[in-house]
């Protein structure tokens, strides 16, 4: 009788220490001599709304992002409207707790306001417009908080599967130097803040390759470029950690520091035969492709944990070539990927499940440094 009670004992004792370690460790502390770690954060959270939930993010990570509240149709709704209040508060936010504060993102296709690429009747704009408008927009933010914001995303999402320019209205208006302009407005409104190319599916070979030539081709103008901003929606198997272990190399030789921006890793199958992260493409949600409504499996559960630790491994052994890792998003129950590519399912992305616990994901994470 003695024996089993002896071991029942010793187990919880162990179960008892190692959710008490959970609750310790922060993420931030674990891998602080590796990179920062950075959340995404939605406008409730810049504004404060939820105790826990701001104790969370100020207890666990030093770096934060809005997840869309200094996009450019909230910044820039109108062609002489700026915003500036969600800016404002997330660097009250970011700096009573030292956190690194990154501006998420100067030019993009998405999340855009209609007025930009029209003239006041409605026809489109030429080259030395957008060029002006694109100054305008960039010089008047950037400046605004030059000294204050770290770094900024300044161009994000130039690049189609293939390689090649996307065909938004910028690079149709544009051409290719719409990005290079980019990155000069940004450099000379606060030529401290570090500046990032960012884009999904970065660790794809044609992709990856497109990035680098973007990258090549700044350097080549002198123009900086301090980072490459690889997003990082994945799924429990794609991209393999090989290939990301070649990008992080490849992204390395050209000189600027890799970030790993967005990252999620969804459990939900994927419509697409290619993960992607186009966010103007929704699908048809049925049950076939929300399996987990009600609690995800313990194997599943096992899989993300595995999946999260074989990543951050490789994180950290190319910790000298890696600047910033961040959570798209705070917890399970706020995660995108809830609503996207489908609407309405009920995804676990995060290493935080929706009452804010720690997952065993975020155990992994933590110990692949503690070890
Ligand atoms: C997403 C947000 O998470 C969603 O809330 C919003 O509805 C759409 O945009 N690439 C990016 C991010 O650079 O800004 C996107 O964020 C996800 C894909």
């Amino acid at each position: 009788m003695k024996k089993p009670l002896t071991l029942i004992l010793a187990v919880l004792a162990l179960l008892g220490q190692s959710s008490l370690f959970a609750q310790k460790t922060s993420l931030k502390d674990a891998f602080k001599d590796k990179f920062l770690m950075g959340v995404a954060v939605n406008r409730y959270q810049i504004n404060q709304s939820n105790k826990k939930e701001t104790d969370l993010i100020t207890s666990q990570f030093n770096a934060l992002t809005a997840e869309n509240d200094m996009k450019w149709m909230h910044m820039h709704p109108k062609k002489n409207t700026f915003n500036f209040e969600q800016a404002h508060k997330l660097l009250k936010l970011a700096k009573a707790n030292n956190m690194f504060v990154v501006g998420h993102t100067l030019v993009w296709h998405s999340q855009l306001a209609p007025w930009v690429f029209k003239t006041v009747n409605g026809d489109t704009i030429d080259n030395l417009e957008l060029t002006h408008r694109i100054e305008k927009h960039i010089s008047t933010i950037v400046g605004k908080y030059k000294g204050k914001i770290d770094a900024w995303d300044v161009v994000n999402e130039a690049l189609a599967e293939d390689g090649s320019y996307r065909k938004s209205l910028f690079f149709q208006i544009g051409g290719e130097a719409f990005i290079e302009n980019a990155f000069r407005f940004a450099h000379a409104a606060d030529p401290d803040a570090e500046l990032y190319y960012n884009d999904y599916n970065l660790i794809d070979a044609k992709k990856r390759d497109g990035a680098i030539r973007i990258i090549n081709s700044l350097k080549s103008k002198n123009i900086k470029i301090d980072g490459v901003g690889v997003q990082a929606h994945w799924s429990l198997d794609e991209p393999s950690i090989e290939d990301i272990e070649t990008a992080i190399e490849m992204y390395a030789q050209t000189g600027v520091k890799v970030m790993f921006t967005e990252l999620d890793i969804s459990v939900l199958p994927s419509p697409w035969n290619s993960p992607t992260a186009d966010v103007s493409v929704r699908f048809e949600n049925n049950p076939a492709m929300d399996p987990y409504p009600n609690g995800l499996p313990d194997s599943v559960q096992d899989q993300l944990a595995k999946r999260y630790a074989d990543i951050f491994k490789l994180f950290n052994k190319h910790s000298d070539k890696i600047g910033r890792v961040t959570f798209w998003g705070l917890h399970d129950g706020l995660s995108w990927k809830n609503n996207f590519p489908i609407r309405g399912r009920t995804d676990y992305t995060l290493l935080f499940d929706r009452e804010m616990k720690p997952k065993k994901a975020f155990n992994a994470v933590i110990h692949t440094v503690k070890d």
